[in-house]
C-alpha cells in the first residue's frame, strides 16, 4: 500500500468521452492493483470544488480530446497547485494544435507529411473549390483530410477523388474550425510511446498497426478483432531504432512530459512521417500504450504510480 490518495480524471464533454471513461476504469484499477488509494471524477462543474475542498495528492488525467489534451484542465491544476501525472498546460496547446506541432517538429528537422492548414472563414472568403482544388493540385490524391485538433480519427478521412473534397471539408468543420490537408502516406503504421522510467526517458517498443488496408479509424480503433497488433513492430533493428530516436526527439522538442505517444508512418524509403503526438494517449483494453508497456515488460499500475511520485516531487520544487 502506498499511502498516496490520486484522482483520476475521466469522461468530461468530449467527443471522446466515452473513450475517456474506458481509460479512466482502467487506469484506475491499474493504480488500485499497485495499492494507491483512487477516486474517479468526472469532469464537470463540481471539479473546481473538489479540488479545494478534498484534494488528492496528485491528479492523473485519462481525458482524451479537448479540455483533457490542449492544456486548460492542465492550466486549472496549475492554477490551483495540485500536482498532476503529464504535460504542463502551454506545451499540451502547442501539441494538441497539429499544424503548430508539426511546423515546430519539421522546422527541427523531423519528417511529418507535407500540409497546409485553412480555417472555414478561409474557404468562405475565397470559395470552397478554389480552394480544395489548390490543395489537391499540391498534395496529391489520395490526401488526408482531418481537424487541425482533435483525436481518435474523428473527421479524418481519406480522400481518393477530387469529387469527395466538400464533404469531406465539412465533415472536418463539424470537429474544428480549421481543416489540415495532408499528403497521404503509404507505408507502416506505428504508435511510439515515451515515458519517464525513473529520470531516463525511454521510448518503449513500437506498436505496429495493420488496419488491413483501410486507416485506422474510429471504429477500427474501439472495435476488438478489427485491426491486427505487432509488439513490437516487424521492422528491421535499424527503422526500429530510429522510431525510438524520432519519439524522444518529439517528446523533448515539444516540452512534454512523463509520458506521450507518436504516431507515425513508416514511409516506403523508411523514413519516420510524425502523424502527432499526444499527451494523453489511451489506456483503453484496445489502447496502444498498455500494448507497448506489456512488451517492455513493465506494469501499467507501477508505471503510472512512478509517474505520480515524480508529479509530488517536482511539484515541491516549484
Ligand atoms: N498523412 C497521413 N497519411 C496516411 N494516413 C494518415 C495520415 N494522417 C492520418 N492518417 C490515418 O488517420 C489516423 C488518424 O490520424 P492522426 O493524425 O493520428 O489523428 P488523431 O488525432 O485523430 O489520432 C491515423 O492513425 C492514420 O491511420
Ligand atoms: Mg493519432
Amino acid at each position: 500500500m502506498t499511502d498516496r490518495s490520486v484522482a483520476v480524471l475521466a469522461g468530461g464533454l468530449s467527443h471522446e468521452r466515452e473513450v475517456s471513461l474506458r481509460s479512466g476504469r482502467r487506469l484506475a484499477a491499474a493504480l488500485r492493483e499497485s495499492g494507491v488509494d483512487v477516486r474517479e471524477w468526472d469532469v464537470d462543474s463540481s471539479l473546481v470544488t473538489q479540488l479545494r475542498t478534498d484534494p488528492p495528492d496528485a491528479v492523473v488525467i485519462a481525458l482524451h480530446g479537448g479540455e483533457g489534451e490542449n492544456g486548460s484542465v492542465q492550466a486549472v491544476l496549475e492554477l490551483l497547485d495540485v500536482p498532476f501525472v503529464g504535460t504542463a498546460a502551454q506545451a499540451c496547446r502547442r501539441a494538441w494544435d497539429k499544424p503548430t506541432a508539426k511546423a515546430e517538429l519539421a522546422g527541427a528537422g523531423l519528417d511529418t507529411p507535407d500540409w497546409v492548414a485553412l480555417p472555414h472563414s478561409t474557404f468562405r472568403a475565397l470559395g470552397a473549390q478554389a480552394v480544395l482544388d489548390a490543395m489537391v493540385d499540391r498534395l496529391g490524391l489520395p490526401l488526408m483530410l482531418k481537424p487541425d485538433q482533435g483525436g481518435s480519427a474523428l473527421g479524418a478521412q481519406v480522400v481518393t477523388d477530387r469529387s469527395e473534397m466538400p464533404a469531406a471539408m465539412v465533415s472536418c468543420l463539424a470537429y474544428s474550425d480549421t481543416v489540415l490537408a495532408e499528403r497521404f502516406v503509404r507505408g507502416t503504421e506505428v504508435a511510439v510511446t515515451v515515458v519517464n522510467d525513473g529520470p531516463e526517458l525511454r521510448a518503449l517498443p513500437a506498436v505496429e498497426i495493420d488496419a488491413r488496408g483501410g486507416v485506422y479509424d474510429y471504429t477500427a480503433r474501439y472495435t476488438p478483432g478489427t485491426v491486427a497488433f505487432h509488439c513490437p513492430a516487424r521492422l528491421d533493428d535499424a527503422t526500429q531504432a530510429r522510431l525510438a530516436e524520432t519519439a524522444l526527439a518529439a517528446h523533448r522538442l515539444l516540452g512534454l512530459r512523463d509520458v506521450s505517444r507518436m504516431d507515425a508512418v513508416v514511409d516506403e524509403e523508411g523514413r519516420v512521417q510524425v502523424l502527432e503526438v499526444n499527451v494523453s494517449p489511451g489506456i483503453t483494453e484496445t489502447s496502444l500504450l498498455p500494448m507497448a508497456v506489456r512488451a517492455a515488460g513493465m506494469d501499467l499500475g507501477r508505471l503510472y504510480s512512478a509517474l505520480v511520485e515524480r508529479a509530488i516531487a517536482r511539484s515541491r520544487f516549484t
